[in-house]
């Protein structure tokens, strides 16, 4: 195995529609973000000097997965990480550092480019558990994608995408701990839970149509197919419990500087509200 010069950057991702009905076979609509990303960089070193990374106070679930290659030892250099996607907001954070490592790992591991996407998701597992994959899906494919679990993303192809704007809550909240939540949810009241799941499937459908319309130049009908499912998925959020009252008031802010819908991304509870608008301008204002 040889460990030579590399570097790597992978934006974050942010999810339009489908948050947990995808866990049970819907479509989710998710995409790169456009500012927020990792850049991973590694220089080798002397034989036998060991691996240094940095920051250091990141290091440690990252030398832990490095110890778990086969001859991790033979490595020695220096791996610098540097991301602007904040933890635990949703945003992709982990899912960005695997892609990167499963990147990094593919020359001298001679992974496959379609060995990549299980590769980082098994990474992925070991900082939250079993996700569907979908972080990893889109942040390796770096486009809009149709993701349904189990299956390869589907590149949406689409070029030009309206603007949204994202917006810290605040709030923090475990990804698991919501799964869980929507899973009691779905004991506790199973035909309400069903259809909350179809609502979030059809919201992907109109997100990707809209999204689609708006590529193609139809920025009108796209726009409104798009805010109607953001609108659809925020519901699906309030009825499980994921949106917090704290958060009610900057959603209303958002709504009445005339953006034309804004939604929880990622698995709710907290993180970011992401909203849509049609006049850049004032989504500016932000
Ligand atoms: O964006 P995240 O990683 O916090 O999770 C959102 C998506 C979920 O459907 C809730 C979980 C998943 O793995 O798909």
């Amino acid at each position: 195995m040889k460990w030579e010069s590399f570097q790597s950057k992978v934006p974050g991702k942010w999810v339009l529609a489908g948050e947990h009905a995808v866990l049970r076979g819907a479509a989710a609509i998710a995409l790169p973000h456009p500012e927020l990303g990792l850049s991973l960089r590694f220089e080798p070193g002397p034989a036998g000097g060991g691996i240094e990374v940095l920051p250091s106070e990141g290091a440690e679930p990252i030398l832990e997965i490095i110890a778990a290659l086969p001859e991790a030892g033979q490595i020695s250099g220096r791996l610098e990480i540097e991301s602007t996607i904040p933890w635990g907001a949703g945003l992709g954070s982990s899912a960005a550092l695997c892609v990167a490592l499963a990147r990094w790992f593919s020359g001298p591991l001679g992974l496959s480019a379609a060995a990549l996407p299980d590769f980082a998701t098994k990474l992925e597992n070991r900082f939250h558990g079993k996700s569907s994959g979908m972080d990893i899906a889109v942040i390796l494919a770096g486009e809009p994608v149709r993701f349904l679990r189990g299956q390869n993303a589907v590149p949406l192809g689409i070029r030009r995408l309206p603007k949204f704007t994202f917006h810290d809550t605040g709030l923090r909240a475990r990804t698991s701990l919501c799964v869980a939540q929507v899973e009691v949810y779905l004991r506790e009241h199973a035909e309400r839970g069903a259809y909350l799941d179809q609502l979030m499937g059809c919201a992907s459908r109109e997100a990707e149509e809209g999204l689609s319309l708006y590529g193609s130049g139809q920025s009108g009908e796209g726009l409104r197919l798009i805010a109607q499912a953001m609108a659809r998925g925020q519901q699906c959020f309030e009825a499980w419990g994921l949106f917090p009252d704290s958060v009610r008031g900057l959603r209303q802010d958002l709504l009445e500087r005339g953006a034309l819908a804004a939604k929880l991304t990622g698995a709710g509870g907290g993180g970011m509200l992401v909203a849509l608008w049609d006049d850049p301008d004032r989504a500016r204002s932000w």
